[in-house]
């Protein structure tokens, strides 16, 4: 059943008073017109004495909450609502309103949990991040500087290691400060035309050295060579390919190969992909491996893995540009990354 607003409760509450009277003084004799008198009169102070109780000790309550609960000052706006809107809802109505915006502080109370424990798992792991090359720093240093570095033997050996993780630093400060800034969305991105196909062959030339340590071949797939111009950033682009064609490095199998692709999927859009036929990914990392910091246990024991912080970088990049990154990949048969970018020249 629904409430009722104050105005009905007032003149339910004061008809019966009025009624009762008028009846009495009818059924002692006093003539109907004056009956009818006392019943009109006697319900207009009724109403009046009852409105004015709910409008003092109920009403001007849930007006202070409603002011809590929305944390205003009122504005002239404002007061038209407590004035006019809210004395017409019903007790009811107040109830949904309070019980919709419990419902939202919740909602924030939830994303504040979790971006709490967001925040304490990266610096856990950025710190994890930075102890490791820092420490076999220090390690060699200090082992140097112990007498090591009168050993011809080891003396050069040792700083090329120092120097090995001083750039591990470098790159891990540098991928950092990527993905800020992509996330804080201070860098514009510099939109030009080009053909991916020649993007991906040159990415392909640059990491060549790393594909002939495990003999794998890297090429443009059949059937897509016919060159597809992609409008966005290619200095970026070409950062999302690297990271890519990195991974597929890195996890794949020796003598194995790496597949670029392009299509044009609309007349609008072009979808470009990265496939090879390394160790795959198990389904339950899928869902993480876009994290900061995420490495699938095989990343971790191959000893092969980064920092976790490649396909996070490419993610901010593709989203950057307002198009999605999507992975397939199955277990020891292969993986392959793709992405879409427009191939008309943004408005
Ligand atoms: N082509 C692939 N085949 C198999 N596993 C992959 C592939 N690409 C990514 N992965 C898995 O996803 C994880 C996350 O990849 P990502 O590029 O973000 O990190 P990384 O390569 O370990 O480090 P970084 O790129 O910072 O050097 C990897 O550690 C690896 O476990
Ligand atoms: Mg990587």
């Amino acid at each position: 059943m629904k409430n009722f607003s104050p105005h009905q409760l007032s003149i339910l509450a004061a008809l019966p008073i009025g009624f009762l009277a008028g009846m009495a003084v009818y059924i002692f004799g006093d003539g109907i017109i004056s009956s009818l008198a006392l019943f009109i009169s006697l319900t207009i102070v009724a109403y009046i004495i009852i409105r004015f109780t709910i409008d003092q000790f109920v009403y001007r309550k849930i007006k202070l909450i409603y002011k809590l609960i929305y944390q205003t000052k009122a504005s002239k706006k404002e007061e038209f609502y407590y004035k006019k809107i809210l004395p017409q809802k019903s007790i009811e109505e107040v109830s949904e309103d309070v019980e919709e915006w419990a419902v939202q502080h919740r909602e924030e109370i939830d994303l504040l949990r979790k971006n709490e424990i967001f925040r304490k798992e990266f610096l856990l792991n950025l710190s994890h991040e930075l102890k490791t090359p820092i420490f076999a720093i220090q390690g060699y240093i200090d082992t140097l500087l112990e007498g090591a570095i009168n050993n011809p033997e080891v003396n050069k050996k040792f700083l090329g290691n120092a120097s090995k993780n001083t750039d591990r630093l470098v790159n891990l400060v540098d991928d950092l400060d990527e993905i800020t800034k992509l996330e804080s969305g201070e860098q514009l991105l510099l939109t030009e035309g080009f053909v991916i196909q020649d993007l991906i062959k040159e990415v392909f030339e640059s990491l060549s050295i790393k594909a002939d340590e495990k003999t794998i071949r890297c090429y443009i797939k059949k059937g897509c060579e016919m060159p597809l111009t992609v409008y966005g950033d290619k200095k970026k682009i070409r950062q999302v390919l690297v990271n890519l064609i990195d991974n597929s490095l890195k996890y794949g199998k020796e003598n194995g190969t790496i597949e670029g692709s392009a299509y044009s999927i609309d007349g609008k859009n072009i979808l470009i992909e990265i496939s090879d036929n390394g160790y795959g990914i198990a389904e339950e990392h899928l869902p993480r491996i876009f994290e900061r910091f995420y490495r699938t246990d095989l990343a971790r024991t191959r000893k092969v893995g980064g920092s976790g912080l490649g396909l996070s970088i490419a993610k901010h990049i593709i989203e950057a540009h307002k198009e999605t990154i999507h992975v397939r990949t199955k277990k020891d048969v292969g993986t392959t990354f793709g992405f879409t970018l427009p191939s008309i020249r943004p408005a």
